[in-house]
């Protein structure tokens, strides 16, 4: 009885009241009453006690979304819905919120539409060339912090797909091609958000490795090399996080739709993992009831179209077992009450504090800009320098952002067009963070002048009068497709190679997705990546140009030299789908292009990234884990067992810095894998002259091999071989280590 009078004092309210209070908030107040409210109860005994009193359409509710927007035309927008990407109806008479999903990679999605401020982060690409798990925790901490301000309570960021296409439109918001960075980055980073008792989520899972076909295309991979190497990283990264979600991907691996697939999502998540949260799907992945529901899917995004009426259906006619739809809640009731957001609802009052946001993207940025060459010590510029050029890429006003699902909208509008609101699909935005401003900040008195870049005559006319020139090049990405080639678009090479010619104190920076290519590099002085460095991006570069600060990040990801040297010179599909421009031709006749189903066959299994080029002696631009600094770092003393790994370091320089020591291991021959993997990794930091010694443990599951006959990892007996150093390719201590029979 006591139930049904609380149902029936919660009317439906509007998503925000006059106070600007959310629902939840209100529903908060009542449920202490309720047995589910005993916090010294575990998760799971408090799931348990609220799934006991649901009804069926109650369970049915929380299994998928309500729309976009609405569920069907006509459909009233339910009174929760904070207007992120996607609203899961709560249980008001038991006191269970609604899911408030908001999109969050690199920085809270879509604050303009209700004038709402969210501070745009480094690329999350950009937050693991820190190899920093603090600088990771710190970039979640902001998203759910954020979040919390705004009142949503789930973000779904977390991009965890290993780069074994480096033209993905989406390589910015994962973290790189090596498992065990990109799995302790993104680990982190959820961590950080649902450190703000905010609901975490990892995705895409699994094998999203391209956009290029995304929605129709098959991958296939042997289970080995997929778990050794893709999952790898998503067990790591759930193993660290304990994520609220998983996001099951569009695409297909080994012939079933990843968000029916039930070798990934029961076998492996489930089982092997233990994941005890919820796999949501994809927005518009799920493909069926029975199968889905079956393989483990808990939750339909963004609709209802399979598990709504359809799932109702097959509960009551017993295809789905009624204990099947029980697990969907269960998990879905037990990570709200986990990770807080039904004892401690956001509260959408509260404003985001800008400033403190800005103060975290810039730490970050100072940590993941890599500096890629320096030849004659042409950086740190003095800051008695008397000129200096700065082209390209509206360096004067701002600094660019990845687009799609992760785009943040800019504060006070666009930089360059001033174009205010929430930012449109798959056009660039730039966001208030002015390169020219910071530089001349540290050189007061020296004439900074500013070219577009787009007259390449003008801009190395500018170079030849100037005694330093700064290009700035960029690759615009986002979600829905690959770059066709890793070249710089927009004749940006022919402009760095005239400014050059121009100019012997020619410095690059550029701004991109992933790696790009540069023809040019024998002929410029510096380089530096500085790949979308979010709102503190500028102040950070420019404190990093003059060594205010001394460079530390290091590539997640390895720069080919060109795309022949890639295991997949072509993107697999591109000549089978429309390009940008059909697609946009076709949008704007309300129609969808035509897609043609194909394989990616990764029957290069593991080989990708480093492992690739190892393998097959190829020499890239430059490795992964390389990163210059102003200071230079000596390895010595290394001893190493299975377990762990000691070794000192030393700065041989005159400048503090801070070196990221890797730590590699080979695996004996018979593991058939000729290639070095990263086990461990630490950054140092070094005070001119100083030594540390540095001990580290290595994970066992680091260095095992998938054992598919025993559907186990375990480790080869044999010969390893250890390399420590300051990137994959320059490790000067080496040494070995037995493993015996098990
Ligand atoms: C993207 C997801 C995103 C979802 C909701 C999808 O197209 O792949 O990453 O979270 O949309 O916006």
């Amino acid at each position: 009885m006591a139930l049904a009078a609380l149902s029936l004092a919660l009317p439906a309210l509007p998503a925000l009241s006059a106070h600007g209070q959310s629902p939840y908030v209100a529903q908060s107040a009542q449920k202490q009453n309720f047995p589910w409210m005993n916090k010294s109860l575990s998760p799971d005994e408090r799931a348990d006690l609220v799934l006991k009193q649901m009804t069926i359409d109650e369970k049915l509710d929380l299994v998928h979304g309500t729309g976009w927007g609405a569920l069907r035309p006509g459909d009233p927008i339910p009174a929760g819905d904070n207007f992120g990407a996607g609203y899961v109806e709560g249980i008001p008479r038991l006191g269970i919120p609604g899911i408030n999903m908001a999109d969050s990679a690199v920085g809270v999605r879509l604050g303009a539409i209700q004038s709402r401020y969210s501070t745009l982060l480094p690329s999350t690409l950009g937050a693991a060339s820190s190899f920093d798990p603090q600088s990771g925790f710190l970039y979640g901490d902001v998203i759910g912090r954020e979040l919390r301000d705004q009142g949503f309570n789930m973000s779904i960021g977390g991009g965890v797909d290993l780069t074994r296409e480096p033209r993905d439109g989406r390589n910015f918001e994962y973290a790189g091609e090596d498992p065990v960075l990109a799995g302790t980055i993104v680990g982190n980073e959820e961590k950080g958000v649902q450190s703000n008792q905010i609901l975490g989520d990892i995705k895409h899972y699994a094998m999203n490795d391209q956009e290029t076909g995304r929605n129709i295309l098959n991958a296939v991979i042997s289970p080995r090399a997929m778990q050794e190497t893709d999952l790898l990283a998503f067990q790591i990264g759930i193993h660290i996080a304990d994520p609220a979600g998983v996001m099951c991907s569009y695409n297909k691996v080994n012939g079933d739709w990843a968000c029916e697939n039930k070798y990934l999502l029961s076998d492996v998540l489930k089982k092997q993992w233990g994941f005890k949260g919820f796999v949501l799907s994809d927005w518009g992945a799920t493909h069926s009831t029975l199968k889905a529901a079956l393989a483990g899917l808990d939750n339909e995004e963004p609709g209802d179209q399979y598990f709504g009426a359809p799932l109702k259906t097959a509960v009551q006619s017993g295809t789905v077992p009624q204990s099947r739809l029980d697990d969907m809640v269960h998990r879905i009731l037990r990570s709200m009450f986990a990770v807080g957001v039904i004892d401690n609802p956001p509260s959408p009052r509260r404003v985001v504090d800008p400033f403190r946001g800005r103060d975290d993207a810039e730490h970050i940025a100072e940590e993941s800009i890599v500096l890629l060459r320096n030849q004659d010590h042409v950086l740190p510029l003095d800051t008695g320098v008397q000129s200096i050029a700065l082209i390209g890429s509206h360096a004067d006003v701002g600094v660019l952002s990845g687009g799609g699902s992760a785009q943040v909208d800019s504060p006070g509008g666009d930089a360059v067009t001033h174009e205010s609101g929430s930012a449109r699909w798959m056009v660039p935005v730039y966001f208030p963070s002015s390169p020219l401003k910071n530089i001349q900040a540290h050189a007061p008195g020296a004439k900074l002048s500013f070219n577009e870049g787009t007259d390449t005559a003008a801009a190395a006319e500018l170079a030849r009068n100037s005694q330093f020139a700064i290009v700035f090049v960029n690759q615009y990405m986002h979600e829905g497709s690959d770059a066709a080639t890793l070249s710089l678009p927009n004749n940006q090479d022919a402009l760095v190679d005239a400014v050059a010619a121009a100019n012997p104190h020619t410095i690059v920076v550029i701004e991109s997705g992933g790696p790009v290519t540069m023809p040019w590099i024998d002929k410029v002085a510096g380089v530096v990546e500085a790949w979308y460095p979010g709102i503190g991006g500028a102040q950070a570069l420019a404190d990093l140009l003059f060594g205010k600060l001394n460079f530390s990040g290091h590539l997640p990801i390895t720069f080919p030299k060109n795309d022949e040297q890639l295991p997949q010179p072509k993107i697999a599909g591109i000549d089978l789908q429309p390009t940008r421009a059909e697609i946009m031709a076709a949008r704007a006749h309300k129609t969808m292009p035509e897609m043609r189903p194909f394989d990616v066959d990764y029957k290069n299994g593991m080989l990708f990234g480093y492992h690739w080029y190892e393998a097959q002696h190829l020499q890239p631009l430059f490795p992964f884990g390389y990163g210059l600094s102003y200071t230079t770092f000596d390895f010595s003393g290394l001893t190493a067992d299975q377990h762990s790994v000691s070794f000192t370091i030393r700065n041989g320089g005159d400048r503090e810095g801070t070196e990221v020591a890797q730590v590699y291991v080979e695996l004996p021959q018979s593991a058939g894998e000729p290639f070095k993997r990263l086990v461990a990794f630490e950054r140092v930091g070094l005070k001119p002259g100083e030594s540390k010694q540095v001990s580290l443990d290595i994970n066992p599951m680091f260095m095992s091999i998938y054992d598919t006959d025993q559907t186990k990892f375990r480790l080869e007996p044999g010969e390893y071989k250890v390399f420590v150093g300051g990137s994959s390719e320059d490790t000067p201590l080496t040494s070995t280590f037995q493993v015996a029979h098990e």
